[in-house]
């Protein structure tokens, strides 16, 4: 196969997070969320201690992020709300009528321009208030996010109908509450990551059903939550122990969040053994890893109404030597996920590119998971520092992957109902600050007016668009 059209009504959009991209860090009332404090503690937290206050000042330039969506085309745009932007202490005790304006023209102008929001509620950003009464280690956050999910599908719900509770709650969980590399920056190994992403499940399902309950019928919407994953393979396919480290490598990433939301509002049966087994180990008296009571697994099965996928890199995998290792979800894992030296790096380390490996990635999902609609909520590929305006190893990655999608629904019959590009444009990536550029269009940070040019791979993204077809040469 070596081109092809997608099927008609394919969603073809590009992704941002409010943090990432919109600057006005305590505009107009808006309230400070965890990057906000993280970052300007210094400390080399970030590279070059770089903040998000002005980022590509898209709270102000929104304008000029829409000339972009229209220049590429798309049908969808994803972005995030800044939770402290609406709701500056997180509660719906005082709503910021400005943020809401804010929301509102941008919700309205891309309507106007024929194209579908998609809205992720959380990305990474919770308000500073919140996590000042223990953030997603405290089970008090769980209502919280339900109350403001339920104050966004009343605000907004008369126009916004796809809904992305939380993003990579994966990275959320491990990054903020167990490695402490992202905002709060705690670091509680072995537990934060679990405690986390416990209360963020319970919290993803009570906005799903707030939602079904109170909203579905009336505003006919549908929400999920984004779910991150590398595809991951044996180093030595004949290796026992290489295929058993890969299966760890998956359950204790996708079906982390997969299992419960997805199959049976469970833990896999794996995780739960090992976290138990290496906590009794450890001297504890209960497991690491929280449990559900039955009334929450029920609560928690089945609440997605379609698959968003963020997919960028494939591991070849083998056991980790967990011997000397202090408790963390890693040795927990006991996987080790390494890059074949052939593979290409693209302009940061983690991410080689093995287009192939979403394909697989894809059909792990069709059949682990009931065939669910599938949306790639984010694929892209990143340039360092100073970037090539004339991006072609970024298109070879897009075209390629692109290739991969569609024969994962001619050939495998995936269904795969949209494709969103990470990003839109360049803007914060988190830890390494601004040197790392994923954009569709390129942003000169050095200038006030911060002006965006579309790179090579923005005007050929823009043909496939048009034509619902990817023409591979
Ligand atoms: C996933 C995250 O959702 C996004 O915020 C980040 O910028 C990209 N990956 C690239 O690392």
């Amino acid at each position: 196969m070596d081109s092809g059209k997608f099927p008609g009504s394919f969603a073809w959009g590009a992704s941002t997070a409010a943090y990432q991209i919109e600057g006005g860090w305590d505009a107009d009332g808006k309230g400070p969320n965890v990057w906000d404090t993280f970052t300007h503690q210094g400390g080399d937290r970030v590279l070059k201690n770089q903040t998000g206050d002005v980022a590509c000042g898209s709270y102000t330039l929104w304008e000029e992020d829409l000339k972009c969506i229209k220049q590429l085309g798309l049908t969808h745009y994803r972005f995030s709300f800044s939770w402290s932007r609406l709701l500056p202490d997180g509660t719906t005790g005082f709503i910021n009528q400005k943020g809401v304006d804010y929301y509102n023209k941008l919700i309205d102008s891309l309507l106007e321009m024929g194209v579908t929001p998609l809205v992720t509620l959380y990305h990474f950003d919770l308000p500073q208030a919140v996590e000042d009464q223990g953030g997603w280690l405290s089970e008090k956050t769980v209502d919280i996010f339900k109350q403001y999910a339920q104050f966004c599908y009343t605000t907004f719900g008369d126009r916004v109908k796809h809904w992305i509770t939380i993003n990579e709650p994966y990275y959320a969980a491990r990054l903020s509450y167990e490695s402490g590399i992202f905002a709060p920056g705690k670091k509680l190994k072995g537990i934060g990551g679990y405690r986390a992403a416990h209360n963020m499940i319970k919290a993803h399902a009570k906005a799903w059903h707030v939602y079904n309950t109170f909203f579905k019928d009336k505003q006919q919407g549908r929400v999920s939550i984004a779910l991150d994953s590398d595809w991951a393979e044996p180093l030595d396919p004949n290796s026992l122990a290489d295929k058993e480290a890969t299966e760890r490598y998956m359950f204790f990433r996708l079906h982390w969040f997969a299992n419960p939301i997805f199959i049976d509002g469970d833990y896999p049966a794996i995780m739960k053994s090992i976290v138990s087994q290496k906590s009794k180990e450890e001297g504890l008296t209960s497991s690491r890893l929280p449990e559900f009571t039955e009334e929450e697994k029920a609560m928690i099965k089945g609440t997605a109404d379609f698959f968003c996928l963020n997919y960028y890199t494939t591991r070849k995998v083998k056991p980790l030597d967990t011997t000397a290792c202090e408790p963390h979800s890693n040795s927990d894992t006991g996987a080790e996920g390494i890059t074949e030296p052939n593979w290409p790096i693209s302009g940061v380390e983690w991410l080689a590119v093995v287009p192939w490996g979403l394909r697989r990635l894809l059909a792990h999902i069709k059949h682990s998971f009931g065939n669910p609609e599938i949306f790639i909520t984010e694929n892209g590929f990143a340039q360092a520092d100073p970037p090539a305006l004339q991006d072609v190893h970024r298109w070879g990655y897009y075209q390629e992957t692109l290739m991969e999608v569609l024969k994962a629904i001619k050939l495998d019959g995936v269904n795969v109902k949209g494709y969103f590009a990470w990003s839109l444009l360049d803007n914060f990536e988190w830890n390494s600050g601004y040197s790392v550029r994923f954009g569709l269009f390129h942003v000169d940070f050095a200038q006030a007016n911060l002006p965006r040019t579309p790179y090579y791979s923005a005007n050929e993204y823009a043909k496939v668009v048009k034509g619902n077809e990817l023409i591979y040469k």
